[in-house]
């Protein structure tokens, strides 16, 4: 062809690293991040958890080292879960003032004083059965739950947490949590509602990391149905209502329409959770061989960033923060 039709040129625009940075419109930063930390009974344990390779249990005594770490990389808040062998029906270890996260979030405070510490507030890490709330007549009864989650949540502040993250699907949780707050003197402390989680398979590799598996029945009439879209707006809505000051939404990996779709709704920052099994399906991955791992979680953080978090909670955190160091890591 002599004379090529009228077009136009974008590759002007990716012509060299410099050019790309320029116009590049995402970015990681180690502020992104919250890294969540699994906190064991006992001394002296440092636990690798077998579905998710670099990801260990960790006693108190040993937690030292492990928040250095992270507070040296930059990273400015981690999410703490508990491992505690001895359960009960009700959970109590998830309130009590000397449970596992209670002990931690003191520990961490005075290794670490102006790291944000986010306690994830929910039962089933405490509870024989595993479920995330209390259980009457083979279901988790909603209102009986809340009671005490509200309950762990004052714990986890009196004890020094900077924000409460609700985790259980009750409804209302935010409202109460927040009423019991206030009432206790944390009007100042965050509410980090995860305000969509889905039932989803992709918490497999978490429950052998919390020993938190269900002993009977599912989740399903707490957790969202992974094919509706409209109902995680309701959740969202409500949870904006009650009070909620971030929007945990999870999976993030398989459910970026609706981190967009919340991200639309409202003001309020947007959390995406990466979560386990996209954790250990990468790794997997990359153990045989067979992909890029250090390319393929920059591509995949980034495309939560395109559809509107404001945070990731991701077990990535230390590693892409180590990696953001080189800068041609797009
Ligand atoms: C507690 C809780 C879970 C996760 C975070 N908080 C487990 C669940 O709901 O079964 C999962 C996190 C992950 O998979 O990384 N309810």
């Amino acid at each position: 062809m002599e004379n090529l039709p009228a077009f136009k040129r974008h590759r002007r625009l990716r012509s060299s690293n410099a050019m790309r940075a320029m116009v590049r419109e995402n970015h990681l930063r180690p502020d992104d991040f919250i890294y969540p930390i699994f906190v064991s009974e006992g001394n002296n344990v440092k636990r690798e958890v077998v579905s998710m390779p670099g990801v260990y249990q960790f006693s108190i005594d040993l937690l030292e080292d492990e928040i250095n770490e992270v507070v040296q990389l930059g990273i400015k808040s981690v999410i703490l879960f508990g491992v505690i062998s001895e359960k009960d029906e009700v959970g109590s270890g998830a309130y009590s003032d000397k449970g596992i996260i209670q002990q931690a979030t003191r520990r961490i405070k005075e290794i670490a004083p102006d790291l944000l510490i986010v306690a994830d507030t929910c039962l089933c890490e405490y509870t024989s059965h595993g479920h995330c709330g209390v259980i009457h007549d083979h279901d988790v009864d909603n209102d009986a739950s809340l009671k005490l989650l509200a309950k762990t949540a004052v714990s986890q502040a009196k004890a020094g947490a900077d924000i409460i993250a609700p985790s259980n699907m009750m409804d209302g949780f935010v409202a109460v949590i927040r009423q019991a707050l206030d009432e206790a003197g944390f009007q100042h402390i965050p509410i980090m509602s995860y305000a969509v989680k889905y039932a989803s398979a992709f918490y497999g590799p978490f429950r052998d990391a919390a020993d938190s598996t269900p002993q009977f029945g599912d989740r399903k009439t707490y957790q969202m149905d992974p094919a509706n879209r409209r109902e995680a707006l309701r959740e969202a809505e409500s949870d904006i209502q009650e009070g909620a000051d971030f929007l945990i939404v999870k999976p993030t990996m398989s459910y970026l329409d609706i981190v967009r779709d919340v991200h639309e709704l409202s003001n309020i920052p947007v959390v995406g959770y990466n979560v386990s099994g996209e954790y250990a399906m990468v790794k997997a991955a990359a153990q045989n061989g067979w992909i890029d791992e250090k390319k393929m979680v920059i591509e995949t953080l980034l495309s939560m960033k395109r559809a509107g978090v404001e945070l990731i909670i991701t077990y990535f955190a230390k590693d892409v923060c180590k990696w953001l160091k080189d800068e041609t890591v797009y």
